[in-house]
């Protein structure tokens, strides 16, 4: 059964949210490289991998439904601080965003009564948890951590060990 054009438009919708969140994560790493914490920089690159894997696999389905992409304009990303705190509380605010933008896209699959996008979702679901567990749970170290230089450093050399897996999403 071909894609409802509105369940087309709410992926394509969701797709430039997560181009957006790519564009935004790469804009911290900048941030980060230039304070010379290279586990952060890691930890944004592997963020940036998912957010292109969380778009390619909306566009993916997108087509092997029938439907027709259409690419909109992504918007200039800004940071709303400069410390890592400060970062990784905007993080967190980010991902809470767009996992309420996840479940529109579930809203307009349930109103239009589509199955296979329902069960589709369910992966991206279940990843914003993962993604909001995660981002909360250095926010919360950085958080006790608060101006301890040496605790910051021995932060950073941990997020070096963030390594990318390939999601697989069908
Ligand atoms: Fe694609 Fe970070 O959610």
């Amino acid at each position: 059964m071909a894609i409802d054009k509105k369940m087309e438009q709410a992926f394509n919708e969701q797709i430039n949210k997560e181009y957006y969140s790519e564009y935004l994560y790469m804009l911290m790493k900048a941030h980060f490289a230039e304070m010379n914490l290279n586990g952060f920089v890691n930890w944004m690159n592997v963020q940036m991998q998912e957010e292109k894997a969380h778009a390619e696999g909306m566009y993916d389905y997108v087509l092997r439904r029938g439907g027709h992409i259409e690419l909109y304009a992504i918007d200039k990303p800004e940071l709303k601080g400069s410390t890592p705190v400060e970062i990784f509380r905007q993080i967190l605010e980010h991902e809470e965003y767009v996992t309420s933008r996840i479940n529109h896209v579930m809203d307009v699959a349930d109103e239009v009564k589509d199955r296979a996008a329902l069960s589709f979702l369910n992966w991206y679901i279940k990843e914003q948890v993962e993604e909001e567990e995660n981002v909360g749970g250095v926010l919360a170290t950085l958080e006790l951590i608060g101006e301890d230089k040496q605790a910051l450093l021995s932060l950073d050399k941990e997020l070096a060990q963030r390594i990318f897996n390939q999601p697989v999403i069908e």
